[in-house]
């Protein structure tokens, strides 16, 4: 009879698939937080160990478990305006900024690693009051790996929770409708923002050249050179002058082409270099990636 592998090599396992998956790691100090994230995948479909759910996705590679297990074990941590005093450097300087700087009345905003879309849907709010941009045509990208939250997130429906963290009552008024036990956000600002699975790592998808690129709370669980690959997929997207917004305590690869504003934490500006040119010559350039390797 086959030796089954033991809990501790099931997780090592369920590791390196989130990391091929995601560019994500979990430490072996961290490596605690699978089991505990993957409980309730276990009871959904009734497998005792991790064991069983290595062996059940290795049965079915193709199959949506590997997609599931892969999302539990992602942190989707998210809540309205999150850091509200980023929100607040955001209306206040970088909006007018940007909007000083455009001749087109055209703004391009990424949101990238939005989970389940509190974020893109916050700065919808944001640019809704901002005068500046009165007129303006401001499209929102969203993107996520995971497709749960970006499902969520299209869905645009929140729990009382979610409006509880950090979601001013009066926003909250002009922009939901409850339904049931839930809240609605209003297709005026679901309009502004386009969800989509992506991956940072091979953001293939979402196009730019962007104005103001959100990548917050993403970078931190990479390692260095993922890290690095992420910054460089950023940069690439940003216009020249570009505004690109980080979580706190996150720091950008070395030469990414972005300089640091001195009176902003947090948020850094694109230098010539990362323009739209660059953009198309890789566009033009990239070969298509190749299909990630079976679990086992
Ligand atoms: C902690 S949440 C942060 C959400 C939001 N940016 C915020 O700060 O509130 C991190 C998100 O990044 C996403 N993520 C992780 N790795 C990613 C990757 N390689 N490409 C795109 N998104 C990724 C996760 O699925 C998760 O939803």
């Amino acid at each position: 009879m086959t030796k089954l592998p033991a809990s501790g090599a099931a997780a090592g396992r369920l590791a390196d698939l989130l990391s091929r998956e995601t560019g994500q790691t979990l430490s072996e100090a961290r490596r605690w937080r699978i089991e505990t994230s993957l409980r309730p995948l276990l009871r959904a479909h009734g497998l005792h160990t991790l064991d069983d759910l290595v062996r059940a996705i290795d049965r079915d590679p193709a199959g949506p478990l590997k997609a599931e297990a892969v999302d539990a074990m992602l942190n989707h941590e998210s809540s309205f305006f999150r850091d509200l005093a980023v929100f607040q450097a955001i209306e206040t300087v970088v909006l007018p900024r940007l909007a000083s700087t455009i001749a087109d009345r055209r703004l391009r905003i990424w949101c990238a690693g939005c989970s389940t879309g509190q974020e893109a849907y916050s700065l919808a709010m944001v640019v809704k009051r901002t005068p500046a941009l009165e007129g303006w045509t401001v499209s929102i990208e969203a993107s996520d790996v995971s497709a749960l939250a970006i499902a969520k997130a299209k869905q645009g429906r929140y729990s009382q929770m979610d409006m509880q963290r950090g979601l001013p009552i009066s926003e909250l008024l002009r922009w939901f409708q409850p339904v049931g036990k839930e809240w609605q956000v209003a297709d005026e600002l679901r309009q502004m923002v386009t969800f989509r699975q992506d991956n940072i790592l091979q953001a293939r998808r979402a196009c730019g050249p962007f104005d103001l690129i959100l990548c917050r709370n993403v970078l931190f669980y990479f390692p260095e050179a993922q890290r690095q690959q992420a910054c460089s997929e950023l940069a690439l997207r940003a216009r020249p002058g570009a505004h690109l917004v980080l979580g706190a305590g996150e720091m950008l690869g070395a030469e990414t082409g972005f300089t640091a504003c001195r009176d902003l934490s947090c948020i850094y500006v694109a230098q010539a270099a990362s323009g739209p040119s660059t953009l198309v010559r890789r566009a033009q350039t990239q070969a298509p990636l190749p299909p990630h390797p079976p679990l086992s």
